[in-house]
């Protein structure tokens, strides 16, 4: 048959990281069911914090090549309360983002309906933005150390890499997302005033890469005056690029005024599609409300619909994204959103409402 075939290895690990996977995970069962044109199989992977305590260990060691067996990965959340919160990331997010060169970290922000922004005068659709992060280098590019450890002239130093390549590339990818969209517009996120080295190249390439795509509208923006901005005037922007450190801070900026950390959704690609990519909820794993079954699955939801669409599955995941935005319309929506339905009864409103649209 010419059913498409594609192998998932979940990683649902701390806290939340279960309840939104596993329940996304029925509803893209049930959706292959419905729709009959692809088939997706899972297979769950035990890393994270619960491994850790047993073993030592996030991930085997031979954990990427494990993944790489895989079409694309989607992953929960990671952090306990009683693990240091470096520990925990950089022995499984980060060990699997630097070495698959997932070098692109895209972050979808939309206001759904019935999801009001804490802006005033923000309606539906107002906001509709995608924030391309650099995912690879920059400030979170790990080195450094620490000195002089306990003495009260103790010293630490935390590098920041740019690389003309780690540059370049995000660049392209950045002005090709914005030249798939309507508008084709791109802002550039720096800080080259304070920053006269690596933001300086930034910069520089950025303007080189803008000389390839003049049908794209580019502007620049300081990551300071850029947070104003997003708040002020949140109709002029759309497609949107920045450092590692940046986008880290303005995509939460993003999440919150697109309405819920609940519903943001981060897609951690591979341009080059060398490696699986590896799709996530931009939230963590909300010890507060671990287990209590309320956990809002949207932003999980929608990671499947990213992934669906990285993997070519466009209908599917135009279908997918419709029904979370519909269910949402009809209120029926966890608590964090106001709402009062189950991490399971959100996820099942979304399956049966794929079948009324198929
Ligand atoms: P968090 O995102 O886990 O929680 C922040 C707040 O948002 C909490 O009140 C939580 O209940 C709420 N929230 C988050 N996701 C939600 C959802 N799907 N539905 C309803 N409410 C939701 O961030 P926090 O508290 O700073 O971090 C907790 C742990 O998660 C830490 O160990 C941290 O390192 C880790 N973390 C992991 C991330 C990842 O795996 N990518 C990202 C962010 C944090
Ligand atoms: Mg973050």
């Amino acid at each position: 048959n010419g059913m498409r075939k594609y192998k998932i290895a979940s990683i649902p690990a701390d806290g939340i990281g279960p309840e939104v996977v596993n329940a996304t995970i029925d509803v893209l069962k049930s959706m292959q069911q419905i729709l009959k044109t692809f088939e997706m199989e899972f297979t769950e992977l035990d890393w994270g914090t619960e491994r850790y305590k047993k073993t030592g260990e996030y991930m085997p060691k031979d954990g990427l090549d494990i993944l790489r067996k895989f079409d694309a990965g989607l992953f929960g959340a990671v952090g306990a309360p009683d693990v240091p919160d470096h520990i925990s990331l950089w022995n499984l997010l980060l060990a699997i983002r630097g070495p698959m060169q997932l070098y692109a970290n895209v972050r979808p922000v939309k206001s759904l309906p019935n999801v009001p922004s804490p802006l005033r005068g923000v309606k539906e659709g107002d906001i509709d933005w995608v924030l391309v992060r650099e995912n690879s280098e920059g400030e979170y590019c790990g080195q450094g150390g620490r000195t002089h450890r306990g003495q009260p002239w103790e010293a630490a130093t935390e590098l920041s890499i740019f690389t003309r390549v780690g540059i370049e590339r995000i660049m392209r990818f950045a002005f090709d997302v914005a030249r798939s969209r309507p508008r084709k517009l791109l802002t550039v996120v720096t800080k080259s005033n304070a920053m006269r080295n690596g933001m300086v190249l930034w910069d520089e390439v950025a303007a080189e890469v803008a000389r390839d795509y003049p049908d794209v509208t580019c502007d620049k923006m300081l990551v300071d005056a850029m947070t104003v901005r997003m708040v002020v005037n949140p109709k002029s922007l759309d497609t949107i690029v920045g450092t590692n450190l940046h986008m880290d801070i303005m995509s939460d900026l993003a999440a919150a005024l697109g309405g819920s950390i609940g519903i943001a959704a981060s897609s951690n690609l591979d341009p080059t599609r060398k490696n699986p990519s590896l799709f996530e909820p931009v939230h963590g794993s909300a010890f507060d409300i671990t287990g209590k079954g309320i956990a809002n699955p949207v932003a999980t939801l929608w990671c499947a619909s990213e992934m669906l669409n990285w993997l070519g599955e466009k209908e599917a995941a135009q279908t997918l994204l419709r029904a979370v935005e519909e269910t949402c319309s009809k209120g029926i929506c966890t608590p964090d959103l106001g709402g009062k339905s189950s991490t399971k009864q959100v996820a099942g409103a979304v399956a049966s409402h794929i079948k009324d649209l198929t």
